[in-house]
């Protein structure tokens, strides 16, 4: 990875109301960055509407629930009547769907789970692909799970969750190839373990070490780091 500087960007984030998302949101937002902030209820997001009496233009709320192919085009619509390029997407939100051990596990919520973690970042990933040609060394970020890693399955369980996240990390395979010539890079990252909702408390790392650590491999990435597998501090993860 390189280290090359940049000034400000635009950016895209889904599930940004809290966790990590709100992280991504904040950071960016104290470095100087112009952020699209994706939530399901803007009207409920306390956090992100105090942010934009601080930060005004450079934070624009959009509802977004990433599920919603209709919810996604308005967004985009609405990102392109502010600006004419993207330069970082952060598809972000998620869910950790159904816990139920082996013997309970329902079609429906492994369903529900595979459209939010994966088909949902692709499909607003693919809605972007027209505002991030235009960006400065663009990126796509998704942020997925070591969960996600097949070969670092140790300990089972977790099974719609570990299987949408190998999903999202199968997703941006291609997606990153195809994506190639155009310039546009396409990673996934693992957060790190992070005490969020789904986190939970007991987790390792607060949201500020986890989001330092993700912008700072975002901002690090060159075009041979596309359709790699990252964590919060750069280091690879196998498949
Ligand atoms: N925390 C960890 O230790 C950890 C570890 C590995 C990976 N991750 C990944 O990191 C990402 C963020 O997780 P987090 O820990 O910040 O979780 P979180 O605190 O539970 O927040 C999840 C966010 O995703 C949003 N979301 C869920 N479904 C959505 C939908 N259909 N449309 C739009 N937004 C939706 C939520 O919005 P609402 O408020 O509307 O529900 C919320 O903003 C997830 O992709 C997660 O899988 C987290």
């Amino acid at each position: 990875m390189g280290n090359e500087s940049i000034v400000m960007r635009v950016l895209f984030v889904t599930g940004a109301n809290r966790g990590i998302g709100l992280g991504l949101t904040v950071q960016s937002l104290e470095r100087g960055d112009q952020v699209f902030a994706g939530c399901r209820s803007p009207e409920k997001a306390s956090q992100l509407n105090r942010l934009q009496e601080r930060h005004g233009d450079r934070l624009v709320v959009l509802p977004l629930d990433v599920t919603s192919e209709s919810a996604i085009t308005s967004a985009v619509e609405t990102v392109q009547g502010v600006s004419d390029h993207l330069d970082i997407l952060f598809n972000n939100a998620g869910i950790a769907g159904d816990k139920s051990p082996l013997g309970r596990l329902q079609a429906g919520e492994m369903l529900d789970t595979y459209a939010t973690n994966a088909v949902a970042p692709f499909m607003v990933s693919q809605a972007c692909l027209p505002l991030l040609r235009h960006g400065k060394r663009p990126v796509i970020a998704s942020i997925t799970s070591r969960m996600g890693s097949i070969a670092d399955n140790g300990s089972g369980g977790w099974y719609g969750y570990r299987a949408s996240k190998a999903a999202l990390n199968m997703l941006n395979a291609s997606l990153a190839l195809d994506l190639a010539d155009q310039g546009i890079i396409a990673v996934v990252l693992h957060p790190g373990w992070v005490r969020t909702d789904m986190g939970g408390q007991g987790a390792n790392l607060s949201v500020d070490e986890s989001v330092a650590g993700l912008l700072k491999v975002v901002d690090g990435l060159t075009q041979t780091d596309s359709g790699r597998f990252f964590d919060w501090r750069g280091k690879e993860i196998p498949w």
